[in-house]
C-alpha cells in the first residue's frame, strides 16, 4: 500500500510538478527589460547569425502584444517609417552599426504606459529569427518623494513619540529597580 502510495507520488511529480517547473523555468529565460515613464528602454534582439551585408538584411520587423501594427521596420538594411504605427513615430531608433553583427535591438523613447507587455522581433535574413522580450513600465521615484514629503505622515510622528515614551519609561523602570535592589 506504501509503497503503491510512492510509486504514484512519483508519478505524479513527472506528470505535474516537472511540466510546471519546466514551464516557469521557460518563463524565468524570457527577456525581460524595464524602463521608466517617460525614459527610454533598449528592447535586445540579435541573431547568432549575422549577415554578410547589409543589403542580406531582407527583413526585420518588431511588433507589440500580437498586433499587426508595426513598431519598427527595416527592409534591405534600411530603416522604414512607412507601415509603422503612429503610436511610434520619432520614438524608436536602432543602431545601425551593429546590424552586421546581427544586432537589432531597437530603443524606446518617451515610454507611455500603453508600451509595457510583450515585444516580438522578426528577422527574415538567411534564416528566419523570432526573438520575445516583455517590457515593465515603471512611475519615476523623483515624482513620487516630493508628493510624499509635502504629505505630513501622522503614523510616523506617533511612531516616534510612543517609542520616546518607551524609552523613558523603560529607563524610569531600571532606575526604580536599581534603586530597589
Ligand atoms: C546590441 O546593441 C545595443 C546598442 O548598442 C547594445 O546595448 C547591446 O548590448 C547589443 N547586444 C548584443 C547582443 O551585442
Amino acid at each position: 500500500m506504501d509503497l503503491w502510495v510512492i510509486g504514484n507520488l512519483r508519478r505524479w511529480w513527472l506528470f505535474y510538478f516537472l511540466p510546471v517547473f519546466l514551464l516557469t523555468s521557460e518563463v524565468s529565460l524570457q527577456e525581460t527589460v524595464e524602463g521608466f515613464i517617460g525614459g527610454s528602454a533598449v528592447l535586445p534582439c540579435s541573431s547568432k547569425e549575422p549577415p554578410d551585408t547589409v543589403q542580406d538584411i531582407d527583413l526585420v520587423r518588431w511588433r507589440h502584444r500580437g498586433n499587426s501594427n508595426n513598431v519598427y521596420i527595416i527592409i534591405n538594411g534600411e530603416v522604414s517609417v512607412e507601415g509603422q504605427d503612429p503610436e511610434y513615430k520619432n520614438r524608436v531608433e536602432s543602431f545601425p552599426e551593429e546590424y552586421l553583427g546581427g544586432n537589432f535591438s531597437i530603443k524606446l523613447n518617451n515610454l507611455q504606459h500603453t508600451d509595457a507587455g510583450k515585444y516580438k522581433c522578426y528577422i527574415f535574413m538567411k534564416e528566419q529569427v523570432i526573438k520575445s522580450v516583455e517590457l515593465f513600465t515603471r512611475e519615476r521615484l523623483e515624482r513620487q518623494i516630493p508628493s510624499e514629503g509635502t504629505k505630513p505622515r501622522p503614523e510616523m510622528t506617533v511612531m516616534i513619540i510612543s517609542a520616546l515614551f518607551i524609552g523613558i519609561i523603560s529607563s524610569l523602570n531600571k532606575c526604580v529597580t536599581g534603586v530597589s535592589s
